[in-house]
């Protein structure tokens, strides 16, 4: 790592966190928590400052050539930097045309471009791939939700790669074979991993703090003259791997590729490279409804199948606790206390709360297998596999 690239770090695990949590204080302390003008801006002006001086000298060095690690890593310092100045205001989108800062867009767009990820910060940079230094990792404040949120986040995104990787290694060996069944109660614990840590996380954050002062800084802000939406803790591949290992959602499907294609530059290379191995698998379901007509009497295959099924219905469990618990109590309940402006800006992906949450809806259903005709599900399918082994 470069002496320059080393002083942002060490600034960015330093005064940028102590500035952001006395500005989060600050907005808190109000009686509308959502307000950030002319509030604490000495401070907002001290981070944009410090943080310019350091990003000017790292764009003249133009280094970008110290392997993938010390890369990412600095995208994810500039990332955390620039999402803190559209938190704190001091760039909306909204309102402008291209980035009021040029050297952080540059150095943002050169180092993006040379790893093969978005010019933001990704949900890897402070989840999977956020290393602790003395016991402490990267965050934008010290404040206990969002400490909380991060870390189950990441114990979370960690249980959905072990379900994903158990149900990769079933392909080879086919899903006849006996050790499947054991790969599928793997992928079954997993589940039943994210759904307890998605459960702590549920009763342990707290709302207010979550809404007004960790999310706003998961929002959309322009690098040069595009606009990156916001990053969320399904930036991984995993749970897509899930999803169409399973045949629950199809990578033809057009709603479900276009948010394969949308999400691809979030992730880090290898979940790229990992899902796009697995979009062109056949599915399991489709394996297990291929031969169910020849075997379905067979003791092996209702073993196998049943305990597929089981994990099916595990990844469902995730969807609408993911919906029906944490979007909706985290995001949709405390948005009504907004206004009309404000309310604009809440997303992290960019679009209106009403559209997102239909969207997130259609994810969910696609995952519950649902019984929906405005939507393609794999309903159908499953029945039809569940009457196999019930038969
Ligand atoms: C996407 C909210 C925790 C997985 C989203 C989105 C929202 C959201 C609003 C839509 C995109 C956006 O605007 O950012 C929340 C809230 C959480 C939470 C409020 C907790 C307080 C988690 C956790 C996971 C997770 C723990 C587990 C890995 C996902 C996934 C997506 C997503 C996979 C992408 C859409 C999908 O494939 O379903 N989340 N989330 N989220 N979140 Fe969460």
């Amino acid at each position: 790592m470069s002496a320059n690239s080393e002083n942002f770090e060490n600034w960015i695990r330093s005064g940028f966190v102590e500035m952001n949590t006395e500005l989060e204080n600050l907005y808190f302390a109000q009686e509308r928590r959502e307000n950030v003008d002319g509030v604490g801006d000495k401070l907002k002006a001290q981070i944009r400052d410090e943080g310019h001086d350091f990003v000017v000298r790292l764009q003249a060095e133009g280094n970008t050539d110290e392997g993938f690690d010390n890369a990412f890593d600095l995208l994810g310092d500039l990332g955390l930097y620039l999402a803190a100045l559209r938190r704190h205001e001091l760039t909306n989108p909204a309102r402008e045309e291209k980035s009021p800062f040029p050297e952080a867009s540059a150095l943002g767009l050169h180092i993006a471009a040379s790893i093969g990820m978005a010019p933001r910060f990704a949900t890897a940079h402070l989840a999977t791939r956020n290393a602790a230094k003395d016991g402490l990792q990267k965050s934008f404040t010290t404040l206990k939700d969002e400490f909380l949120f991060l870390d189950y986040n990441t114990r979370s995104i960690f249980s959905f790669m072990r379900a994903a990787d158990a149900l990769t290694r079933i392909l080879p060996l086919g899903v006849s074979h006996p050790v499947a069944h054991t790969l599928l109660e793997d992928a079954a614990n997993a589940l039943k991993d994210v759904i307890k840590y998605n459960e702590m996380l549920y009763d342990y954050l707290d709302t207010d703090r979550f809404f007004y002062s960790v999310r706003p800084y998961y929002k959309p802000y322009r690098v040069g003259r595009h606009e990156y939406r916001g990053a969320n803790a399904g930036d991984f591949s995993g749970i897509n791997e899930i999803d169409l290992l399973l045949g629950l959602c199809q990578a033809n499907d057009p709603y479900y590729a276009q948010l394969l294609v949308d999400k691809m530059l979030f992730m880090t290379p290898e979940d790229q490279a990992s899902l796009r191995d697995c979009m062109r698998r056949r599915s399991l379901l489709a394996q297990f409804l291929d031969i169910a007509p020849g075997s379905s009497h067979e003791p092996w295959f209702k073993r196998n199948a049943a305990a597929f099924l089981e994990v099916c219905r595990l990844h469902g469990q995730t969807a609408s606790q993911h919906h029906d618990r944490l979007v909706t109590t985290f995001i949709e309940e405390p948005s009504t206390a907004l206004g009309g402006d404000k309310l604009a800006q809440v997303t992290a992906s960019g679009p209106p709360l009403q559209v997102l949450m239909r969207a997130l809806e259609t994810l969910r259903d696609m995952r519950l297998a649902a019984n929906r005709t405005d939507i393609k599900t794999s309903y159908k399918d499953i029945e039809a596999l569940k009457a196999f082994v019930e038969d």
